[in-house]
């Protein structure tokens, strides 16, 4: 049935008012108060310590990460001051926010059309590396945003498991059926897709601007502003790396490679460059198991 633009519109309103009457408003709880820390350039220490004391399952996670073996302390970290020294206050705010996005992912719903959420979430956790890594080699910056991004991007497809779970498990299974994105299927079928339905959300509880603009935009970088242009195509690159590295659910092709090809090009990142990002990124997402974070 062909839908207009503003039927359309109506049903993303609609799903939007749903999810915040359902438990998918618990996403925001989860991380709506430590989003501000982690993309503030200004945050203190202190500030992430505040934040992590009240949340005593992460401050046990926390401790637990800064006492695995990766970092090698010669004694037992007991206090998230301690962890700040050892750790460092960066690394520790990317695992804060790490631990909080892991959350959203392991409390919502199960496998749907042969997506498990530790597929979902491995490809989130490879693509904020992606993004992560090309700021801090490519710009020089320091790329928390990038990686928190790059974490939630996908998060508007746990809103549609949630509250479209049967259009959402037939996107699927399209999706493996045919050389077409789901984008492209969620677009026909439903006249939105997961981006604007995380972007919407995300703006609607007050994330962060650079964060929803991020995940509103990851498949259609061209329509970011120029503010956050640069964020929606280091997602969509770190997109496509995932996907070109089997960091992604099988069978399914994503948007348009040639997109990638050229805004590569445009951002001036070599063969050479991505493939070191690449090696760089497996040699994390390893690391992540072997701090034991979510063991
Ligand atoms: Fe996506
Ligand atoms: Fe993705």
């Amino acid at each position: 049935m062909h839908q207009t633009a503003s039927q359309n519109s109506n049903a993303l309103l609609s799903l939007v008012k749903r999810a915040d009457e359902s438990g998918i408003s618990s996403i925001k709880g989860i991380i709506a108060g430590i989003l501000g820390v982690i993309s503030d350039a200004d945050s203190t220490p202190l500030e992430l310590k505040n934040i992590i004391e009240v949340d005593p399952p992460l401050a046990a996670r926390v401790l637990k990460v800064a006492n695995s073996p990766f970092y090698g302390s010669p004694r037992t970290l007991s206090e998230i001051d301690q962890a700040i020294v050892w750790i460092g206050f960066d690394a520790l705010k990317e695992i804060v926010i790490t631990q909080k996005c892991n959350e959203i992912f392991t409390s919502h719903g199960k496998e749907v059309a042969g997506l498990t959420r530790a597929m979902l979430w491995r490809h989130s956790l490879a693509v904020a590396l992606f993004a992560k890594l090309i700021y801090r080699w490519e710009f020089g910056k320091k790329g928390a945003g990038a990686y928190t991004a790059g974490l939630l991007h996908d998060f508007g497809f746990i809103v549609l498991d949630q509250l479209l779970h049967n259009d959402f498990a037939e996107i699927l299974r399209e999706g493996t059926m045919v050389r077409q994105s789901i984008e492209e299927i969620e677009q026909k079928r439903l006249g939105f897709d997961h981006a604007m339905v995380g972007g919407i959300l995300a703006e609607h509880w007050n994330f962060p601007g650079e964060l929803s603009a991020g995940i509103s935009h990851h498949h259609s970088p061209q329509n970011a502003s120029s503010e956050h242009a640069l964020l929606a195509q280091v997602l969509f690159i770190a997109d496509c790396l995932a996907f070109n590295n089997e960091l992604w659910y099988g069978g399914i092709v994503h948007g348009d490679d040639k997109q990638c090809h050229s805004l590569c090009l445009a951002l001036n990142l070599s063969e050479y460059a991505l493939n070191r990002i690449i090696e760089q990124m497996r040699i994390e997402l390893a690391q992540i198991d072997d701090k034991g974070y979510f063991k």
